[in-house]
């Protein structure tokens, strides 16, 4: 099965075009963190303005209905022109979309103020079809959310991929067939989660790395201490991919507690303990996998990023930068990080997806990705 891809499209010139694109940006004070969701939405968007469409963008941003999107469209503005279209449920959104010549783009304001979008409410989902001929989907970033304007418009209008969601689809699925010595790294939190996706990547990959909070989860289940480290819901007490000679865990990590930070071994952690990150044998263990490997794939941070713990996160990150593998990474933390040091363009591919990426690395695809296969 392959995917209806925008660049199929004949005689774009004048037509609506509903297009769906990731904007969910980070945003601290109305400040933009990193742009690699705002650069990837581009070629789509010059794309179909090339080709003379009037270009409705849809989108949302963060989880608040009253969040908007004026601070992306104000850092879009830089890049190429467009419109503040407001509320796409307004008479003055409609008019301004009337106004629309060929090649102009309007964007809309954040699709979350609305309940329909998250509910998929069919009068919201009608509603949002009524304003384009055709339905393109750019938005790889929510791929895992049957929402409004991800499935349900697609499930009316003739629909199909963007450059950027064919691009993160082809190199997702360039490392469900890893080369070996391949190593998968996961990190971040919620493991009840991730249960299939470890399963699953301990089959397909040489060496799986679990890092983050992750990790604490199988302290626990070996019965270690963990302290007041963070921790699932879920117990993984008898699970048997503990057992898995491919596993591979910290060896030391940084804990904070009554005296202080320090570093030792994950067995030795007592109760007024919190982890915090991986040391720094973790550290240098997993550099001599990744200079052995083919593929690196990655997502998630090792440490308490949101508190300052980047170390093994940012570390590694350069170490994987400098190897000859094949790397992909994904997740907003994990992206922040090589953002912030400036080696994204040394990876082979960065992810926008978060969740969708994990979604589609543990399915191979998902219902949103489904409705733009070819028949
Ligand atoms: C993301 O940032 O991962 C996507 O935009 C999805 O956002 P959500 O988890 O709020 O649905």
């Amino acid at each position: 099965m392959s995917m209806k891809k925008v660049t199929d499209l004949k005689e774009l010139r004048g037509k609506r075009v509903l297009l769906r694109a990731s904007l969910n940006i980070p945003l601290k004070n109305g400040v933009i963190q990193n742009r690699l969701r705002l650069k990837r939405a581009l070629p789509t968007m010059r794309y179909l303005r090339e080709q003379g469409a009037k270009i409705i963008v849809l989108a949302h941003i963060g989880r608040e209905p009253e969040e908007t999107l004026r601070p992306i469209f104000d850092e879009l503005e830089r890049y190429l022109p467009l419109h503040w279209g407001g509320n796409v449920m307004t008479e003055g959104f409609r008019q301004r979309m009337e106004l629309m010549n060929d090649g102009d783009i309007l964007l809309a304001e954040n699709l979350r103020q609305h309940d329909g979008e998250e509910n998929n409410d069919s009068v919201f989902v009608t509603h949002l079809a009524s304003l384009g001929e055709i339905y393109v989907n750019d938005a790889f970033a929510e791929a895992h959310r049957e929402h409004a304007s991800t499935y349900g418009v697609a499930k009316i209008l003739p629909a199909y991929a963007g450059l950027t969601l064919f691009e993160e689809v082809t190199e997702l699925k360039k490392v469900m067939q890893p080369k070996s010595p391949s190593l998968f790294l996961l990190g971040g939190a919620k493991f009840e989660t991730k249960m299939p996706l470890v399963e699953k990547y301990l089959e397909l990959y040489d060496q799986v790395f679990i890092g983050g909070a992750l990790a604490h989860d199988i302290f626990k289940a070996r019965g270690w201490e963990t302290g007041k480290s963070l921790v699932s819901d879920v117990s993984l007490k008898g699970s048997t991919f503990l057992n898995s000679k491919k596993l591979l865990v910290p060896i030391d990590v940084i804990v904070e507690g009554p005296e202080g930070r320090l570093t030792k071994t994950p067995d030795t952690v007592t109760k007024d303990e919190k982890i915090f990150d991986c040391g720094p044998m973790t550290i240098a263990m997993l550099e001599t996998y990744i200079e052995k490997a083919k593929t690196i794939l990655w997502n998630g941070p090792f440490g308490a990023y949101e508190y300052g713990y980047e170390q093994s996160t940012e570390i590694t990150a350069r170490h994987i930068a400098a190897a000859d593998a094949y790397s992909v990474l994904g997740g907003g933390d994990t992206v922040a990080a090589v953002e912030k040091m400036r080696i994204n363009e040394l990876f082979s591919f960065v992810s926008v997806g978060g969740g969708s990426m994990l979604t589609f690395l543990e399915n191979g695809s998902t219902p949103v990705l489904d409705l733009l296969e070819e028949e």
